[in-house]
């Protein structure tokens, strides 16, 4: 028996509560970037009714600032693992080699990661992880850190290549619990040794860290730049990402008025990655 999906397109901003909503229906469903949207693929056992397009697509559209229009399809039936891991190829960013666990590791590259696609972000497809790694690399030139500070560590894909890269003590911080017990589990496969804990931004966060790298998105990076001013050493660095070029200013002024200076800025598909540094 075929399944069938019922999938749209809604925008970043609103990602965390339908995906809230579609758990408590307890769906099943995926959700990936794709440009600055994010799409949702929801799987069904038999053709959705309207009742249950209405309870998704009611809630969706009343946060939405826009109309989503869903598609319902039939979907063959395939070995869908297999089709999911065609999704995930290998990748190659400077001295990182990122793959997951359907690839047999064959790499020059010094810092093979390990990393299936699952249920936290960070499988480093994505312009904002691949730009905080470019820009750690670009930073073990000149600094080296004693503590690094991993703010939303999803998989842990960043905390993992920094302890990789720089050797020192790292603290990967998520709010989501799922994302910290994948941040243990790949940890442990990478054989690295991290300090995860959930946490909701710096709030209980003790310490002070010598860089502190952060793939949010623009409106918390604001929120939080105060208390990343906070913790972060005097000639310590920020690597900030999740910001679309067009917010990066907004998102630089902030910091600017915390004490940070911008040291560098790239952008990788309209994605910017931020780095400053604390005077
Ligand atoms: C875009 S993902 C980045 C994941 C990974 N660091 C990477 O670069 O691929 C952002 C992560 O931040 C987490 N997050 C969002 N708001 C947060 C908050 N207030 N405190 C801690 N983590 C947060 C999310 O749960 C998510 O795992």
């Amino acid at each position: 028996m075929n399944l069938w999906s019922l999938n749209f397109t809604i925008s970043a901003d609103i990602i965390n509560p339908v995906e809230e909503h579609l758990d408590a229906l307890e769906l099943t469903y995926s959700s990936f970037e794709s440009g600055k949207d994010f799409q949702v693929d929801i799987i069904f056992q038999e053709k959705p009714d309207e009742i249950d397009i209405e309870s998704i697509m009611g809630f969706a559209n009343k946060i939405s600032s826009q109309q989503i229009k869903p598609t319902v399809q039939e979907i063959e039936n395939k070995d869908w693992v297999k089709e999911n891991q065609k999704n995930f190829p290998p990748i190659e960013v400077g001295s990182f080699y990122i793959y997951g666990s359907h690839i047999d590791l064959k790499t020059d590259k010094p810092f093979p990661i390990l990393i299936d696609a699952n249920t936290a972000f960070g499988t480093g497809q994505h312009e904002t992880t691949k730009g905080c790694l470019i820009a750690m690399e670009d930073l073990s030139k000149n600094v080296t850190p004693s503590s690094i500070l991993d703010m939303g560590c999803g998989t842990a894909i960043l905390a993992i290549a920094a302890k990789m890269l720089f050797g020192c003590e790292v603290v990967g911080i998520d709010n989501d619990p799922e994302s910290i017990k994948v941040s243990k589990e790949n940890a442990k496969l990478n054989q690295v040794s991290i300090n995860c804990a959930v946490g909701d931004g710096y709030k209980s966060l003790e310490g002070h860290f010598d860089v502190i790298i952060s793939n949010i998105l623009a409106g918390p990076l604001i929120n939080m730049a105060q208390d990343l001013s906070m913790h972060l050493n005097d000639g310590g660095h920020t690597i900030l990402a999740g910001l679309l070029e067009t917010q990066a200013s907004e998102v630089q002024k902030a910091h600017e008025e915390v004490g940070l200076a911008l040291v560098n800025k790239k952008t990788l598909n309209e994605w910017t990655i931020l780095v400053m540094k604390k005077a």
